[in-house]
């Protein structure tokens, strides 16, 4: 058997292009555009193309992006300076401090302190909050992407298995919680699942992922996922990026993958589209709502 590759890139480009749209209503109706304020400490590579990434999307879609460098050497001080600057700036929608930050610098009291109407990673907890109660003001926009990938391919979640390999903030447990509820935010036919929440300390975690229908991946480590994990005819989708020597790979191995599941997300050009694609969307939230 072989999966079918689902396609990222194809799917954010859909999605931008209906952001787009979305995006000249409000110009024609405010008179201003949406403007996404994003924060990058530091020279970390990865980071740096990041950012790039959403700086150009922006572009694509009308939103204006603003970029504010700050050094390596910033205190967490300097942070939450540069964070009440834009919470007060009312053409600022939305606002991004882009992870990981330096060591010196507590990120939670730095991601605290961004208003939560402007918060469109939602990682304030107020909003973390409101989508655990299944009433989200921003869903975070890798779950959110992967939910629109599983919806656009027609992809059912309700009463399905889904396994989420990784428990961090920004991926594994907001999924987990959006796809366990009876509405994730996005309708009731994109909720629904029976949830299983693995990582690092799970025992005989290849048992459970192999009675998933739908095993999403975000570990960060490379191929962690091998083929006797993944039950015959699933979804899996990939959100590792891993950079190795062998290039960037993520946390399933991707080829023996397709000759067990039914639909396998790659890397590059799966889940990352999609993130980017739903941090537009949720810009143009902060704008709407900010009226
Ligand atoms: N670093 C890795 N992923 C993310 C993300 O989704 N948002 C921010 N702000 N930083 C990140």
């Amino acid at each position: 058997m072989t999966a079918q590759r689902l396609d990222g890139k194809a799917i954010s480009k859909q999605i931008q292009a209906e952001t787009k749209t979305k995006v000249a209503e409000f110009v024609s109706q405010s008179g201003r555009a949406p403007v996404l304020a994003a924060v990058l400490v530091g020279d970390d590579p990865a980071s740096q193309v990041y950012v790039r990434n959403k700086e150009r999307a922006c572009k694509r879609v009308g939103i204006e992006s603003r970029l504010i460098r700050m050094s390596g050497e910033s205190s967490t001080e300097d942070l939450l300076a540069k964070v009440n600057e834009l919470n007060n700036a009312p053409e600022v929608s939305g606002i991004l401090v882009q992870l990981p930050l330096p060591d010196q610098c507590d990120s939670r009291t730095i991601l605290d302190a961004i208003n939560p109407n402007k918060d469109v990673d939602a990682f304030h907890p107020h909003n973390v909050g409101l989508i655990s109660q299944g009433r989200p003001r921003f869903l975070p926009c890798t779950p959110h992407g992967i939910v629109q990938m599983l919806r656009r391919y027609d992809i059912e979640t309700t009463g399905k298995h889904v396994c989420v390999i990784g428990r961090s903030d920004i991926v594994g447990k907001p999924m987990a919680m959006m796809l366990g509820q009876r509405d994730s935010g996005l309708g009731p036919e994109m909720a629904n699942a029976t949830v299983t929440l693995c990582h690092s300390r799970t025992a005989n975690l290849a048992e459970i992922t192999k009675q998933a229908d739908i095993l999403i991946a975000a570990i960060g480590r490379p191929n962690f996922v091998t083929p006797d994990m993944i039950k015959p005819g699933a979804t899996v989708v990939d959100v590792g990026i891993n950079r190795t020597d062998d290039g960037l790979v993520g946390d399933v191995d991707f080829d023996a993958a397709m000759e067990v599941a039914s639909y396998v997300t790659p890397v590059p050009g799966g889940v990352g589209p999609l993130t980017v694609a739903m941090l537009l969307e949720n810009t143009l939230m902060a704008a709407l709502q900010g009226q």
